[in-house]
C-alpha cells in the first residue's frame, strides 16, 4: 500500500502525470467538454466516477458502458443535483461510500444564463452561482483534505476564457468564472508544498448544448475571432496541459492573446466595453 504510494508520489515528480488507474471524478460528464474529458481519461486509463444532472442518468449510463468496454477501465455513476444547497456534500458521501479514494477531482459541471442582468430571473441568476461557484468551492474544499493527507493528487477545475475581463450579456457567469479562477490559483499556492496542483482549463466558445440553451445567439461576433471549438479538441488539449501540469491553460493562440494579454494591457473601461461588443449576437 505504502510502495503504492510512493510509486504515484513519483510518477507525479516526472514531467507527465501518469493517468493510468487514477481515480478521476468528472462532474458533468454526460453532456459537451465533461462528457470529452470522461473518454480522455478513459483513453489514459483512470477509473472514473461520473457525475450528472439527475436528469441526465440515462445518458450518463450509457456513456459509462460505453466508456467501460471500449476502454476497459472502470466506471461508478453518481447522477447528483449540484444546484441543491446539500448537493456536493451528497457527492462527496456517495464517493465514499464506495470505499475509494479520489486522485483527481475534475470540476466541470457548469449553467449559463444568456441576457443583460436587469431583464434575467434572480433565481435563475443564483442558481448560475449556485453550480459554477459554490458547488466547485464546496467540492474543492470536501475532496482536498484527502488529496494533502496522502499527499498526491490533482483537481482540474474547467472555469473559462470568461475569467480573465467583465462579459456583458452574461454577466453573472462571467463572475462566477472569475470566482472560481481566484480561487483555483490562491489555493493552489496555499498547498504548493504538498505537492497538490490546481489546474483551471480556461476554454472560449465551445460546441456545448450550453451555447444551445434558450437565449443563447446562434452567433456572437467574437466567433469570427475565434472559431467555435468542438468539445473533443478542448477536452484532449486540456488533458494534455492538465499532465504536464500546467496551472492555468487557455486553448487557442489569439484566445490566450486576449485573455492573457489584452486584459493587463487595456485600461480596465475597455477590458468590459470591448467584450460588451463582441460578445453579443452578430447580425445585431
Ligand atoms: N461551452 C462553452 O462555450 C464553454 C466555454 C468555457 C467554459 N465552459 C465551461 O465548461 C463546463 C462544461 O460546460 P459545457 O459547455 O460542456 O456545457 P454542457 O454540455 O451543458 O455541460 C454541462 C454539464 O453540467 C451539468 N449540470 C448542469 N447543472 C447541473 C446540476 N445542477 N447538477 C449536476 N450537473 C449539472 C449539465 O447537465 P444538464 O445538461 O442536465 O443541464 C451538463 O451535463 C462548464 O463549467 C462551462 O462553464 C464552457
Amino acid at each position: 500500500m505504502r510502495k503504492k504510494g510512493l510509486t504515484i508520489r513519483l510518477m507525479e515528480r516526472g514531467k507527465m502525470l501518469i493517468l493510468k488507474g487514477k481515480n478521476v471524478l468528472i462532474t458533468g460528464a454526460a453532456s459537451g467538454i465533461g462528457k470529452a474529458l470522461a473518454e480522455c481519461f478513459a483513453r489514459e486509463g483512470s477509473n472514473l466516477f461520473l457525475g450528472s444532472h439527475p436528469r441526465e442518468e440515462d445518458q450518463l449510463c450509457r456513456w459509462a458502458d460505453y466508456l467501460e468496454h471500449q476502454y476497459h477501465i472502470k466506471t461508478k455513476k453518481f447522477p447528483v443535483d449540484l444546484s441543491l444547497a446539500s448537493g456536493p456534500e451528497l457527492l462527496y458521501r456517495q464517493v465514499e461510500q464506495t470505499g475509494k479514494t479520489i486522485d483527481i477531482l475534475v470540476n466541470n459541471a457548469g449553467i449559463m444564463l444568456y441576457g443583460d442582468f436587469a431583464n434575467l430571473p434572480l433565481d435563475g441568476q443564483l442558481e448560475v452561482i449556485t453550480v459554477n461557484a459554490i458547488a466547485y468551492l464546496k467540492l474543492m474544499r470536501l475532496f482536498l483534505p484527502g488529496l494533502i493527507e496522502k499527499k498526491s493528487g490533482r483537481i482540474l477545475n474547467v472555469v473559462s476564457a470568461s475569467a480573465f475581463q467583465p462579459t456583458p450579456h452574461h454577466a453573472v457567469y462571467g463572475a462566477t468564472k472569475a470566482f472560481v479562477q481566484s480561487l483555483s490559483e490562491a489555493v493552489g499556492q496555499e498547498i504548493k508544498s504538498s505537492g497538490i496542483k490546481i489546474c483551471t482549463l480556461n476554454p472560449s466558445y465551445t460546441d456545448t448544448p450550453m451555447l444551445r440553451g434558450k437565449g443563447f445567439p446562434k452567433k456572437l461576433w467574437w466567433y469570427s475571432i475565434s472559431g467555435l471549438s468542438s468539445p473533443e479538441n478542448i477536452a484532449r488539449k486540456g488533458v494534455k496541459a492538465f499532465k504536464k501540469g500546467k496551472p492555468i491553460y487557455i486553448p487557442g493562440i489569439q484566445n490566450w492573446f486576449a485573455a492573457s494579454v489584452l486584459t493587463r494591457v487595456f485600461p480596465r473601461r475597455l477590458a468590459s466595453y470591448v467584450p460588451s461588443l463582441v460578445l453579443r449576437e452578430k447580425g445585431n
